[in-house]
């Protein structure tokens, strides 16, 4: 049985570094005063269930969150999916018999892990939900994400500005593009933009010209970039003959560098013919470098590391029987639970400010040059 600590407030540090002093004087208080403080669940391994690395961010997220827990005094177990719900399954099945206290889960399919998580539940391994929240089971603690709906709301605002739609009665061409079906993020990113896109749609200043305005018309299942370009080459050549695209809404840095391959090969890209507005999400590198170089215009900066950094705060409190500091108790309900959420912000980025990531040390100059 695990023994309580008292929660320190000061724990909500923003360095590994100045968690690990902190954890360290907790131990020093444990030995020299009066009351006991355990090292709970230091030296315990925590187990982090990632979905894939074919994507740059979640090998970020894997390594940010790999070295801040082992900072604060953990072991990591760090497995990746590739993908495949069945291997996700048996990765965090595993890491419940190596007996891990803590689990954090980027989920593959968020509904398709009730059974897996009963178990994490009878053996008391605590659970919190990473960046896409779990679904259909009361046995998931907590949820670190960013704010889903205000993604799609940047993506969306932008648009609206780039195309000038206030500032002239012009209708403007766009085609819409979802995530992946089987992640929870998806309808926020897509509810979140179309709050912003509805009222331009309803008085005709942004045409679809496919038709395709549901999201389950523009879902692209895994994320995938090949997936993306595929529909886009379909819509171009089904929909658009002489006339252009002039924005593109894509939810994610993957797959709009599927859209801008699909449009540099039926001819965009040229002083003829521009690159429509196209937006992303993850400030992935290859995306950065797309935005300098004025192909993908727009993409919205997650920072992997302080999302790490929320996960480990969380884990600590929860390995501690303490409650973790909340943002939201209302927003993310998975169907059984509302489950209590960290939202961190998520930041527009275009060609005017990615010095932001330099700034912020995300990416070197050189990576950018
Ligand atoms: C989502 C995540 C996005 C993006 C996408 C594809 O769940 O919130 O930031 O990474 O998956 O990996």
């Amino acid at each position: 049985m695990r023994t309580r600590t008292p929660y320190s407030p000061t724990l909500a540090v923003v360095t590994a570094a100045a968690l690990v002093g902190l954890l360290a004087a907790c131990g020093q208080e444990a030995r020299g005063g009066s009351r006991y403080v355990p090292d709970a669940g230091k030296g315990s391994t925590v187990g982090l269930a990632m979905p894939t690395k074919a994507s740059e961010r979640w090998i970020m997220d894997g390594s940010n969150m790999a070295e801040q827990f082992q900072a604060a005094g953990y072991e990591t177990d760090l497995q990746y999916g590739d993908n495949k719900v069945e291997n996700q399954v048996a990765q965090i099945e595993n890491m419940i018999t190596k007996g891990h206290q803590l689990l954090v889960v980027a989920a593959i399919d968020g509904s398709a892990l009730t059974d897996v998580l009963q178990r994490a539940k009878d053996a008391g391994t605590r659970v919190i939900s990473y960046d896409r929240l779990i679904l259909g089971t009361e046995n998931v603690d907590s949820y670190a994400s960013f704010d889903n709906e205000r993604v799609g709301r940047l993506q969306a605002t932008y648009l609206v500005e780039a195309l000038g739609l206030e500032d002239d009665g012009e209708t403007r061409t766009i085609e819409l593009f979802a995530g992946s079906s089987d992640d929870n993020n998806t309808k926020y990113f897509w509810d979140g933009a179309m709050t912003v896109l509805e009222p331009y749609f309803e008085d005709g200043r942004l045409e679809v010209l496919s038709g395709q305005t549901r999201m389950n018309q523009a879902t692209t299942q895994q994320w995938d970039g090949g997936i993306a370009q595929k529909r886009m080459d379909d819509l171009i050549s089904r929909h658009y003959g002489s006339t252009a695209i002039d924005a593109v809404l894509s939810p994610y840095d993957g797959i709009s560098i599927g859209i801008i391959s699909a449009l540099r090969s039926a001819g965009y890209g040229t002083e003829a013919r521009p690159y429509p507005v196209v937006t992303g999400q993850d400030a992935e590198l290859a995306s950065i470098k797309s935005i300098i170089a004025g192909h993908q215009q727009q993409t919205v900066f997650k920072d992997t590391r302080k999302l790490a950094e929320q996960a480990v705060r969380m884990g600590d409190a929860l390995l501690n029987d303490e409650e973790p500091e909340y943002n939201n108790t209302t927003d993310y309900d998975n169907g059984v639970k509302v489950v209590p959420a960290y939202l961190l912000d998520p930041v527009s980025v275009d060609a005017d400010n990615t010095d932001l990531l330099v700034e912020e040390g995300y990416y070197t100059a050189e990576q950018l040059s």
